[in-house]
């Protein structure tokens, strides 16, 4: 059974193992990831999935920097041999719900253009494309940026 949890300062060498597979093209530092994580609990919130055996398995993070602004989804990635089970369906749920906590008026992402498991993520979860930034991820890789009002 999969079990979610807030992350804490122990977890970052996960990440940074975790971000080199799944974001090859963009992986955080520890020293990124240390940074972020001395921000929680005021502005950002990272949470992991876990399987039986309390490995991580899903990871997400948001930043909401004030009440009454956009929240920015940070990361949401899964191992691939545990995907399609909606644990990514679920990490984004509970950002979305800190987010909502904090006052922010919608959330936004930057998806890689070509990344279609992911856009169909967020496309199932009522989020529209609104702009492409051209190179964002690097050269020849643009984002797509897709928002989702906040009630
Ligand atoms: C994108 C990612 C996080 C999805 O994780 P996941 O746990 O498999 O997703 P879920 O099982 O929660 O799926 C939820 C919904 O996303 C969509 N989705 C998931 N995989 C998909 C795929 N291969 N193609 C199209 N849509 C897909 C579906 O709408 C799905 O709902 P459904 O199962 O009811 O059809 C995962 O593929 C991943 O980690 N990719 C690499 C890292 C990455 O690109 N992260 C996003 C960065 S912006």
């Amino acid at each position: 059974m999969t079990t979610y949890r807030d992350a804490i300062a122990l977890d970052i060498p996960v990440f940074v193992s975790l971000d080199k597979q799944l974001f090859p093209y963009s992986p955080w530092s520890a020293a990124q990831y240390k940074e972020e994580f001395a921000e929680m609990p005021r502005t950002r919130h990272f949470v992991v999935a876990l399987d039986e055996a309390q490995s991580i398995i899903g990871y997400a993070g948001i930043l909401v920097p004030a009440a009454q602004v956009e929240a920015d989804i940070l990361t949401v990635g899964v191992l691939e041999a545990h995907r399609g089970k909606g644990i990514a369906r679920h990490l984004m749920a509970l950002i979305t719900d800190f987010a909502v906590d904090r006052q922010a008026t919608a959330m936004m992402l930057e998806v890689k253009s070509d990344n279609v498991e992911a856009i169909g993520l967020y496309e199932s979860l009522g989020y529209s494309k609104i702009s492409i930034r051209n190179n964002y991820f690097g050269s020849g890789l643009d984002a797509l940026i897709m928002r989702k009002e906040l009630p």
